[in-house]
C-alpha cells in the first residue's frame, strides 16, 4: 500500500529545499505526499537550530507527535535536518516512539537511511512531480567554512561542498520545465560558491540562461565574496532580480571582529553602497546583545542601518548556541538587548516603508504570484487592481505605496 507522507519544515529556505530532496526520496521508494497531518502514514519533520527557540520549536512538536502515532498502528516519525543532527541520539532516547534520525549533514544519503530502517519498500516508485510553484529553490552548496563565533550551523552542517554545475543547471531545467518561473539558488555563503572555473557570477548568469527561467535570486551571500565582478551580472542580467540579501550582523567593529565576520563596518558599507549604485535593493540581518555590545557598539549598528538605508532587516536576539565561542561570553542584560531591538525594529521599520515609498512613480517589473500580487526585482510586493495570470512577469506604474506594499495602475 502507497505511504502517504506529511512534510513540517521548519526554519530557512535550505530546510524547505532539503524537505523537497528528502520527499523525492520518500517517493522513490513509493510514497506520496498528503497535507492532511491525520491522513498521514509518515510524518517528516524538517528541523532548525539557529537559535534557541527555533530547536523549542522542533523539540515540543516532535513531544506532539506521541499521541498522532498512538492513533493508528505502522506510523512512521522521520526526525530530520539541524536540530536533529544536534540532539539525535539523544532524542531517541527521550522520545522512544521516534523511528528514523536523519540530521542534516547526511542529507545525501537519506535515501540510505530509508533503506537501512526497513520501513519503507524496495519497490520504485516515482520523482515526485509537485505542483509546479512560480518560485522554487535549488541548493548549489551546502556547509559553511567560516566559524562566525555565535553560529552553530558549521557544526550541523559541515564544511562546504559545491555540488557541479551541470548537475545544478540540470535540476533549474527540470523546474523550469514543470513550469518554475523564479529559481532561487540557495547556499549558506552561496557566492563563495566555486567548482573547477566556475564561479558564482558565471553559475548565477548559467542559470538565468535557462530557457523558461524568468528570473533568478540567491539565498544568503557573505559580505566577503560580493565581488564587483558579481555585483556587474547582477546589474546588467535583466533576468538576476535587483535585489540582496546581506547579512550585516551588526555595524561595530569591535563585534564584527568578535564575531570573525572578516570585515569591518567601512568595508561592508563600501560593498552596499556598490551594490546601490548598481540599482540594487539590500535587505540584512542583524544580531542584537552580541556578547560585549555597548551602547557605542549599539549606536554604531545604527549609525550603518542609517548609511544603508536596507529595504529590509530581520533582527535577532542574540541567542547562545552550544559549542560556540560566543555562547562562552558574558551576556548583555534582557533589559538592554529588548530595549535596543526596539529601537532598532523602528528603524529598520522606518527604511522599510521609505523603499516602497521611493518607488512610487517608477515602472517595475513585476512576477505575478497570485491574481492580485507580486513581486518586483528589488523585493517589494506589488498588488494589482485587475487579475493577472500567475507566472508572468507584468510591467507596471506604481501608483501608490502604503509603506508594506505597492500599488499599481
Ligand atoms: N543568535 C542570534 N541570531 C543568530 N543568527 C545566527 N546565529 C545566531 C545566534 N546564535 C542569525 C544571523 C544569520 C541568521 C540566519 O540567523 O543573523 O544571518
Ligand atoms: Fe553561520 Fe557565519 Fe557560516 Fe553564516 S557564514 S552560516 S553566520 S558561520
Amino acid at each position: 500500500m502507497t505511504k502517504k507522507v506529511f512534510v513540517q519544515t521548519f526554519g530557512c529556505q535550505m530546510n524547505v529545499a532539503d524537505s523537497s530532496e528528502m520527499l523525492d526520496a520518500l517517493a522513490l521508494r513509493g510514497a506520496q505526499e498528503t497535507a492532511d497531518i491525520d491522513d498521514a502514514d509518515v510524518i517528516l519533520v524538517n528541523t532548525c537550530t539557529v537559535r534557541e527557540h527555533a530547536e523549542h520549536k522542533a523539540v515540543s512538536y516532535l513531544g506532539r507527535l506521541e499521541k498522532w502515532k498512538a492513533a493508528r498502528s505502522g506510523r512512521v516519525i522521520i526526525f530530520a535536518g539541524c536540530a536533529a543532527q544536534r540532539l539525535g541520539e539523544k532524542l531517541k532516547k527521550s522520545y522512544q516512539f521516534l523511528d528514523i534520525v536523519a540530521g542534516a549533514k547526511g542529507i545525501e544519503n537519506f535515501g540510505g537511511v530509508l533503506d537501512e530502517s526497513g520501513l519503507f519498500g524496495t519497490e520504485r516508485g516515482g520523482d515526485i512531480i509537485k505542483k509546479s510553484a512560480v518560485t522554487d529553490f535549488v541548493t548549489v552548496m551546502r556547509g559553511c567554512d567560516f566559524k562566525c563565533s555565535y553560529c552553530i550551523v558549521p557544526s550541523v552542517r559541515g564544511p562546504v561542498k559545491c555540488l557541479p554545475p551541470q548537475e545544478i543547471l540540470a535540476r533549474v531545467k527540470t523546474l523550469a520545465e514543470r513550469g518554475v518561473k523564479e529559481i532561487v539558488l540557495l547556499g549558506q555563503t552561496v557566492n563563495a560558491y566555486k567548482y573547477e572555473t566556475t564561479d558564482f557570477a558565471d553559475l548565477l548568469e548559467a542559470a538565468a540562461a535557462v530557457p523558461g527561467v524568468l528570473r533568478v535570486r540567491f539565498m544568503s551571500p557573505h559580505p566577503l565574496y560580493m565581488t564587483p565582478k558579481l555585483i556587474e551580472v547582477i546589474k546588467n542580467n535583466p533576468k538576476i532580480a535587483k535585489h540582496v540579501h546581506l547579512p550585516a550582523q551588526s555595524g561595530s567593529d569591535k563585534i564584527l571582529k568578535d564575531m570573525k565576520r572578516g570585515y569591518d563596518g567601512k568595508m561592508l558599507l563600501d560593498t552596499i553602497n556598490a551594490l546601490k549604485a548598481a540599482g540594487i535593493l539590500v535587505s540584512t540581518d542583524i544580531i542584537i546583545g552580541y556578547p560585549g555590545e555597548t551602547e557605542e557598539d549599539f549606536n554604531d549598528t545604527l549609525k550603518l542601518v542609517d548609511a544603508a538605508r536596507f529595504s529590509f532587516a530581520y533582527c535577532f536576539k542574540f541567542s547562545p548556541r552550544a559549542g560556540t565561542c560566543a555562547a562562552l561570553k558574558n551576556a548583555v542584560s534582557d533589559k538592554d538587548v529588548v530595549k535596543r531591538l526596539d529601537i532598532l525594529l523602528n528603524k529598520v521599520k522606518g527604511y522599510a516603508a521609505a523603499a516602497y515609498d521611493r518607488a512610487v512613480g517608477t515602472k517595475q517589473e513585476v512576477l505575478v504570484e497570485t491574481p492580485y500580487k507580486g513581486r518586483a526585482s528589488g523585493n517589494l510586493w506589488v498588488k494589482f487592481p485587475a487579475k493577472q495570470a500567475s507566472g508572468n512577469i507584468v510591467t507596471v506604474l506604481i501608483k501608490k505605496s502604503d509603506g508594506t506594499l505597492l500599488y499599481s495602475e
